[in-house]
């Protein structure tokens, strides 16, 4: 029997971290690459000098960089990243040249519910990969028939395809990253202090690799307020979709999303 009267106004607060939602990955696996165009110059999220940007460059997507706004622990890692196929033109484009390029994350894939930096860990995109490597492209730094195409094959439309399937090996940057011996281009913007993390050379070890931003300032998290029997509201203080190509400082967004409250419900046990 269910006591409206006790538990009318009855509500509880219900804080759920999501620290341990950041997807873990192998060293070497298989991905996806998109790209995306930056600015010259360009102070990306994790802080990294400006000067990083003349050499290649990428964002990786929310869940594995590890952080919802500013610096997380992939920031300033470097990757080799080897284009295989590419599996939304049909057909399937499978160059005949094996083409990689060795690069630095700087930036963060804001996570999003489709696109291809939506991995969690409760699935992938829709590639089939828990990792998504958005290349900073046009660049000075990485020619500009880097993808491939075969026009008499796809037509001049397909001279871009966009999406690739690629396989990732995790690098040193010293000797691979094509930016490792320009000291300028190495560290983060030091007007930023504790804002900006860019390791030279991370290699997952707590000294030389970057916490996570959002784990330590609180964010993301949820709050499920139960009113009687029901979840009422529930609030999810968003993982921050705003950082992506966006300048420093960077503000911690105060914006929430609504997110799943309809099927739960409450019972009482007495
Ligand atoms: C990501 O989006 C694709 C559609 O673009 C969808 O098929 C896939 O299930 C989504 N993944 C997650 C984890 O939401
Ligand atoms: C990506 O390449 C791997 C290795 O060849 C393959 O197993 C996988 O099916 C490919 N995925 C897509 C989406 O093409
Ligand atoms: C493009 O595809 C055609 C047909 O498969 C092939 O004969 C030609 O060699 C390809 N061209 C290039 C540049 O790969
Ligand atoms: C990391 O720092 C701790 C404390 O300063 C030290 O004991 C440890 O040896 C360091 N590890 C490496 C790999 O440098």
């Amino acid at each position: 029997m269910i006591k409206k009267s006790a538990y009318a106004h009855a509500f509880a607060f219900y804080l759920v971290s999501l620290a341990s939602a950041w997807i873990q990955y192998p060293p070497d696996g298989f991905a996806t690459m998109t790209h995306y165009t930056m600015p010259s110059d360009f102070v990306a999220s994790c802080g990294c000098t400006s000067d990083s940007s003349q050499f290649p460059t990428a964002a990786m997507n929310q869940m594995a960089y590890g952080s919802s706004t500013s610096y997380g622990p992939a920031c300033g890692k470097c990757f080799k990243l080897t284009l295989l196929n590419t599996f939304l033109s049909d057909p399937p484009f499978y160059p005949p040249e094996s083409k990689s390029v060795v690069i630095k994350v700087t930036d963060l894939c804001p996570l999003s519910t489709t696109g291809w930096c939506n991995a969690t860990e409760n699935g992938p995109n829709a590639g089939g990969h828990d990792l998504n490597f958005d290349l900073v492209w046009p660049s000075s730094a990485i020619p500009d028939d880097f993808f491939p195409s075969n026009e008499t094959l796809y037509g001049a439309s397909y001279s871009d395809f966009g999406v690739w399937n690629i396989s990732y090996a995790t690098v040193t940057c010293q000797s691979n990253w094509a930016g490792s011996k320009d000291a300028a281009a190495l560290g983060s913007v030091a007007s930023l202090g504790d804002g900006g993390c860019c390791p030279a050379n991370p290699t997952g070890n707590a000294n030389n690799t970057c916490p996570s931003f959002s784990d330590q300032s609180g964010v993301p998290y949820v709050i499920s307020i139960w009113f009687g029997r029901l979840c009422t509201y529930c609030f999810c203080c968003s993982p921050d979709t705003t950082t992506s190509s966006s300048s420093y400082p960077l503000t911690i967004p105060t914006s929430a999303l609504v997110v799943l409250c309809a099927s739960l419900s409450y019972y009482s046990l007495s």
